[in-house]
């Protein structure tokens, strides 16, 4: 099969491009130069912020199956230029989706968990969204792009993705490891309640919703279970041997404000996910299972 996969530096977008090539003919859409590992894909640097490029590089790939992972997932600055987070985020999807509606291809768009208010997660799939902030509200701007454009269209949404691949971008788990690894303290809330999403595994569960299921709408594909960052350090900690005594627990909003956060940071957003556990064979990880995964993903290694 023909796929596309955007985002494709990116956490799940590199470990779907990953486990795509070689099976499929896979076309890796990110921004600038390729980071990925060489590989039997073929890579294109669009920007997703121009529409009319992105649309043209869909169109030209012939692409029957488009996974839609590129976005600007960085919420400060989002809130530094809502104008640019709404063009990649909401633009862009808009984009991907009239492509996909124009070559007949299925599409499956992710999305995020701060589309809800994040006050009394964790969220099913026909929770009512209220997004707060930059971020939150282009990213629900990209869910209902693709939900309108993309006749039969699927639309994913994850939560605090980690992953072990060298090239992405730093994660929150990564931090907790490095910084453990030096023997240094780390702050992380306790009163943030979160779903969390190995990337390896989110990528796998969106490549089977894709590829070989009809489902349409809104379905959260994040890993099971709610963790406070808290107890999710320790426990990256325990199973990678080290010392979790060195994990400080911290107060969400005065943290915030004493590192001058720009965006708002949900005390409890999170997913619920008995949806995809139901119909996928790819079932979300519990939060043990998949740290044993990114523990052999690492090698074992924290840094
Ligand atoms: N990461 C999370 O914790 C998280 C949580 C909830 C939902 N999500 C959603 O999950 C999906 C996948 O994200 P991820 O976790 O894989 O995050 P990620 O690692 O930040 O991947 C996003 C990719 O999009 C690319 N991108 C950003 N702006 C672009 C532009 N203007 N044109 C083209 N590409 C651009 C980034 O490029 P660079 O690598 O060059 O920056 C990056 O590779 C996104 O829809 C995101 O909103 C992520």
């Amino acid at each position: 099969m023909r796929l596309a996969i955007t985002g494709a530096n990116g956490l799940i977008g590199g470990e779907a491009v990953a486990q795509a090539a070689g099976v499929h003919q896979v076309l890796a859409l990110g921004r600038g130069p390729c980071r990925l590992p060489p590989g039997p894909y073929r890579y294109q640097a669009v920007d997703l912020a121009d529409g009319a490029a992105t649309e043209a590089a869909l169109l030209a790939s012939g692409a029957e199956a488009v996974l839609h992972a590129g976005a600007l997932t960085d919420v400060d600055a989002c809130e530094r230029d809502p104008a640019l987070a709404w063009r990649v985020n909401a633009g862009g999807t808009a984009a991907v989706a009239r492509a996909c509606a124009a070559l007949g291809a299925r599409l499956l768009a992710l999305s995020t968990d701060y589309v809800f208010a994040g006050t009394a997660g964790p969220y099913a799939e026909g929770d009512a969204p209220a997004p707060r902030g930059a971020y939150a509200a282009s990213k629900l701007g990209g869910e209902a792009a693709a939900l309108a454009l993309a006749p039969g269209c699927a639309v994913g949404r994850v939560a605090v993705v980690y992953g072990g691949r060298p090239g992405a971008r730093g994660t929150f788990a990564g931090q907790v490891l490095a910084r453990l690894a030096r023997g240094e303290p780390v702050p992380a809330f306790e009163d943030q309640l979160v779903s969390t999403t190995l990337a390896s595994a989110g990528a796998a569960r969106c490549l089977e919703l894709l590829l070989t299921l009809r489902h349409r709408g809104v379905i959260h594909l994040a890993d099971a279970g709610v963790v406070s960052r808290v107890d999710f350090a320790r426990r990256l900690a325990v199973r990678f041997g080290l010392d979790a005594g060195l994990v400080v627990p911290v107060r969400l909003a005065e943290a915030a404000a004493r590192a001058g956060l720009l965006a708002w940071r949900p005390p409890r957003p999170g997913l619920v996910v008995g949806l995809a556990a139901r119909l996928l064979r790819n079932a979300p990880l519990t939060l043990d299972e998949a740290l044993d995964r990114l523990r052999a993903e690492r090698g074992g290694r924290a840094a």
